[in-house]
């Protein structure tokens, strides 16, 4: 009973999939604003998905703001994002600052970077970095700061923006967390209480700004081939690494674009990928949904996806155990 139930949650789960892509597809063809003109600020600017953002905002005919702490790195970016720009008249600027730092200097920053290249129509929250390893084996001073980059580095410089947004009547606020803002695994104590802070920072920004016309999007992306995540990969214990397997990889190119058009459309989640769309859809709680019929996707889906999240779950929980259970004997 339970199994059928299940196949016929998945045959109308595909039907009204299809029906989704189908209409947002017309939806996003009529209404994505140009961004001519438009000045987007972009922390982590310097790297990984953050440049690769820039980069696409830059072929789309925005003037950019790079914000990142190394000066090499960021003018590297910047002749790679000029490279990119469609037309004469596009800025492209670089700021180096610390975003775990002091709030004055951040907001002092960001007023400058909007006397020099206009009002920030879009904020990119991409500064951040990952923290891996059993609770007690990461660093107190490691712990404090992660938390001040990937939460008050996000929370503080959309303070500085989000006024003028709300006075213009448009803006745009992009919150970059991690798969690991939806679940919890081993390892992240550390990273994923950051990225799940950051999560219902976006979700109560949103009911603040929207009826202000001003959207904000959380990006949820799975691994990506940065050097943040090559980075990571030297620290990452096994148990991680195993768990983590399954979720899914992408380039910084495809999450950047993801991100740009699902913050031009106005989405609450931005996703890549079948697995972070799922996983987006089990913690789907209060957030809105893009449209109605995605709402009815998620009516019949979400019951099923329950069990998937157990039956999930179980095995990572098995993994943990095996690895436990293998290291004893060895000792
Ligand atoms: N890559 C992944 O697999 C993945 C998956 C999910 C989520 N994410 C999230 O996506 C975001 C970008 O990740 P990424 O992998 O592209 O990162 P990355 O390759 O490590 O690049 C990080 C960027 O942030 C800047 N940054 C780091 N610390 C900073 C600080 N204290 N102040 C100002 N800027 C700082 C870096 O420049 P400087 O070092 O010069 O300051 C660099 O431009 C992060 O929030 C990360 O948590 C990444
Ligand atoms: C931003 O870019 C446009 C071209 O896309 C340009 O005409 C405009 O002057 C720039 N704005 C500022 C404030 O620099």
């Amino acid at each position: 009973m339970l199994c059928c139930l299940s196949l016929q949650n998945v045959g109308l789960g595909v039907i009204a999939g299809f029906a989704v892509m189908l209409i947002s597809h017309f939806v996003r063809r009529k209404s994505r604003p140009s961004l001519n003109g438009k000045h987007i600020l972009i922390t982590g600017g310097s790297l990984g998905i953050g440049r690769s953002f820039a980069i696409e905002a830059a072929k789309r005919g925005a003037n950019i703001t790079l914000v990142a702490r190394n000066m090499n790195n960021l003018q590297a970016a910047a002749a790679d994002v000029q490279k990119a720009v469609i037309g004469p008249d596009q800025k492209v600027a670089c700021l180096s600052m610390d975003l775990s730092g002091n709030f004055e200097e951040i907001q002092k920053n960001i007023k400058s970077a909007e006397e020099e290249n206009g009002p920030i129509f879009m904020l990119v929250n991409c500064a951040g970095t990952s923290l891996c390893g059993k609770l007690e084996d990461l660093k107190d001073d490691d712990i404090k700061y992660v938390t001040h980059l990937n939460v008050l580095g996000t929370i503080l410089p959309t303070k500085a923006v989000i006024t003028g947004m709300k006075e213009r009547g448009e803006g745009k606020v992009i919150v970059v967390a991690s798969q690991a803002a939806l679940i919890g695994v081993y390892g992240f104590c550390g990273y994923s209480a950051t990225k799940f802070a950051v999560r219902g920072f976006a979700e109560a920004l949103r009911m603040e700004a929207k009826p202000y016309g001003v959207t904000v999007t959380l990006a949820l992306p799975p691994d990506t081939d940065t050097p943040g995540f090559a980075e990571e990969q030297k620290h990452k214990p096994e148990e991680c690494r195993l768990v983590s397997e399954e979720a899914g990889f992408s380039t910084p190119e495809v999450v950047a674009t993801k991100m740009l058009d699902d913050a031009l459309d106005g989405k609450f989640y931005s996703t890549v990928g079948l697995e972070c769309a799922l996983a987006s859809y089990i913690c789907a709680g209060f957030t809105p949904p893009f449209t109605a019929l995605e709402a009815f996707l998620q009516f019949f889906s979400i019951g099923f996806l329950r069990l998937f999240a157990v039956y999930i779950l179980d095995k990572m929980d098995r993994i943990v155990t095996d690895c436990k259970n293998k290291k004893e004997k060895q000792k």
